[in-house]
């Protein structure tokens, strides 16, 4: 499966698109199957319905784990690095990850969980968050992992949605100079559960917390009573592996369903071919296990692969601005995977933090979530891979299970600010608002994706006809990824970001008609449009125009009132940056809110505001661009 040339690659392209069944049947054989799959492949992006190694069987943590017991017992699968740098880092074997999740699976079976139950993952950067993971897997059970940053209603809404049965948490989380509270937020969310039987609490803070008899119990009393094998559950290519709730341009947060066989087979052949990873080489993913990143490229990836992992509990800047590059010392990191947002951050704070740290064992570096900016990646690639490292450009989505359009370290040419080629398999095509494919180069248009690849999602859990309304249904026929892109004349490709209504803060991806739900729970607010602008540090900010009841007698506390509104039901990282309030909105007479404006006026352009003569009532601009932040 691995491609060492920039001439491999191109071969390999070719014949992923000529032989699309035959080129991932061969990449799938590397793989360790309980039995083989009759059918590579059947689809139809109409319903849609696509299934990959049809009637396969396997266990993907016989693939992470059991696999590597014979000649890579004791290579560490995980090395874990505490959010205090004072506390003892931790090194976790194949064997011992082995060991452990076996354990653990034993104790999701003894609270009765079985093949095909969902069980909610609610925990800080923390080994048991990925040895959870991974036990869920080895008995088949679907596991859906909510970051930590999100309330309690998130946590509650994602629960009932997907039906799980438990919960599986710490007592805190450490982060930074703080202390999270877990198990209380997950005590709030059970309120409004009724499916959950049972809640799982790992130690690491040691916070004072609720513990309900028949209820919740402390897992490390449990693993010392289970016995240590657990045989791997048999599940077909296409059973669920998890499901990952991710925000789109309508309504609540939406699961994302990947199944066990084509997620690992994407996920592996992406890790092993975008990073060229070698063995014996630290892969150090600062991005959470609660989003996909951390799914596809600190569990399963690197462990598919036979690799080691490095996780990270804590935060860039604690207790200073130089904790990654501390890291990287300290573990001898091969490969640094971050996000944009992270590293304007730590730009901000200058290369006094940089210049005392040794970076001479970094090899390759990436970037994921957002686009890039010029700065940040010549800043990245100069100060950190001191012009010596690869640097990848990973443009991909929670859909798409792993990584799409990148270069290869070290083997395709690199362009700043550009993601670059389609990885063997993917199939791209630029479209205009009709949906007429933009061919040739030196084009831009929206970025769909025309042929299926093993990683791509299946349904939205519990509904699918949302996955075909949000994902099949603008272009029929195509997967449209809500990205707007260019193709320069190399035919390179650059996103340029969401052309849809959802917006990407510090690489979290926040859809605007969540966060109006949430404003307009506030009391005395009668109406709120959202939107995003640009953001020095994160990207994008939130700017919300409010109209409220009455006009607010203090607006700065008012301000800081719908944040913790909108922290109650979101979670903090959906707060408003901006909020404007306003006596209406921009809208057409049908009574659709004209957004274009409210963008144009959030990013400080009201010098060409375009055609305002089809709105109801035009006066409106003239306030919002005067009151403007
Ligand atoms: C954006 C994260 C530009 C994009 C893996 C996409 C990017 C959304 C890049 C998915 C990149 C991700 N360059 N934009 N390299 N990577 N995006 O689901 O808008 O959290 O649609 O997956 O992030 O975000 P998600």
């Amino acid at each position: 499966m691995r491609i060492k040339t920039f001439e491999q690659y191109q071969t390999a392209y070719q014949q992923s698109v000529e032989d699309p069944e035959g080129f991932w049947a061969e990449v799938a054989q590397e793989f360790q199957w309980k039995k083989p799959w009759k059918r590579v492949l059947d689809w139809n992006f109409t319903e849609p319905n696509v299934k990959w190694f049809e009637g396969g069987k396997l266990n993907i943590t016989e693939n992470a784990l059991d696999r590597h017991l014979a000649d890579k017992a004791d290579q560490p699968a995980i090395i874990w690095e505490p959010n205090d740098p004072e506390d003892e880092a931790a090194t976790i074997t194949y064997r011992v990850l082995y060991d452990r999740v076996c354990r653990f699976a034993n104790v999701l079976k003894k609270y009765g969980i079985q093949k095909g139950d969902r069980v909610c993952i609610y925990l800080p950067m923390v080994p048991e968050l990925a040895i959870a993971v991974l036990a869920c897997a080895r008995i088949g059970a679907i596991h859906s992992v909510v970051f930590g940053g999100f309330s309690a209603r998130s946590i509650a809404d994602r629960i009932n949605d997907a039906g799980c049965k438990m919960v599986i948490t710490s007592d805190g989380a450490f982060r930074g100079a703080k202390v999270i509270p877990m198990k209380e937020t997950v005590d709030d969310a059970l309120e409004k559960c009724s499916t959950v039987q049972h809640v799982i609490v790992m130690t690491r803070t040691r916070t004072p917390i609720s513990m309900l008899k028949g209820r919740d119990h402390w897992w490390e009393e449990e693993v010392k009573h289970v016995d240590a094998n657990c045989p791997a559950e048999e599940m077909d290519a296409e059973d669920v592996l998890f499901i990952l709730y991710t925000s789109g341009s309508t309504g609540k947060p939406k699961g994302v369903v990947h199944t066990c066989g084509g997620y690992m087979v994407y996920a592996t052949y992406t890790f092993a071919n975008v990073f060229q990873y070698e063995p014996g080489e630290i892969h150090f993913c600062t991005a959470d296990i609660g989003w996909i990143t951390g799914h596809s490229y600190i569990v399963y990836g690197p462990l598919c692969y036979g690799g080691t992992s490095l996780m990270f509990e804590g935060v860039p800047t604690w207790p200073d601005a130089g904790r990654f590059w501390q890291i990287v010392e300290k573990h001898k990191v091969d490969i640094l995977y971050t996000a944009p947002t992270a590293i304007r951050s730590l730009m901000s704070f200058g290369l006094q933090y940089v210049k005392d740290h040794d970076l001479s064992s970094l090899k390759k570096l990436g970037s994921v979530g957002e686009p890039i900016n010029e700065e940040a990646w010549h800043w990245f690639k100069h100060n950190i891979g001191k012009d010596r490292c690869a640097l990848v450009d990973t443009w991909w989505q929670t859909e798409t299970g792993g990584i799409m359009i990148t270069s290869l370290a070290g083997l395709t040419p690199e362009k700043p600010t550009y993601a670059g080629l389609p990885l063997p398999g993917v199939q791209l095509m630029l479209v205009d608002e009709n949906g007429q494919e933009i061919e040739g180069n030196d084009v831009s248009g929206n970025l769909c994706i025309k042929y299926p690849w093993p990683g791509m999602v299946r349904t939205t859990y519990g509904d699918h006809e949302r996955c075909r309304q949000a994902y099949f249904s603008t272009y029929p026929g195509r997967y449209f990824t809500g990205d707007g892109c260019l193709r320069d004349e190399d035919g390179y490709y650059r996103i340029t970001g969401r052309v849809d209504d959802v917006i990407n803060v510090s690489g979290h991806r926040i859809g605007t008609a969540e966060v109006e739900n949430a404003i307009n729970m506030h009391l005395g607010v009668v109406e709120s449009a959202v939107v995003g602008y640009p953001h020095g540090i994160k990207g994008q900010g939130i700017y919300a125009y409010i109209i409220t009841e009455t006009k607010p007698d203090d607006p700065e506390m008012f301000r800081k009132d719908i944040a913790a509104t909108v922290t109650r039901v979101i979670g903090p990282i959906a707060r408003p940056d901006k909020v404007q309030f306003v006596s209406g909105l921009p809208k057409t007479r049908s009574g659709k809110i004209m957004r274009r404006i409210l963008r144009k006026v959030a990013e400080g352009d009201i010098t060409n505001l375009g055609d305002t003569s089809t709105l109801l009532d035009p006066a409106i601009v003239d306030e919002i661009k005067d009151g403007a932040l």
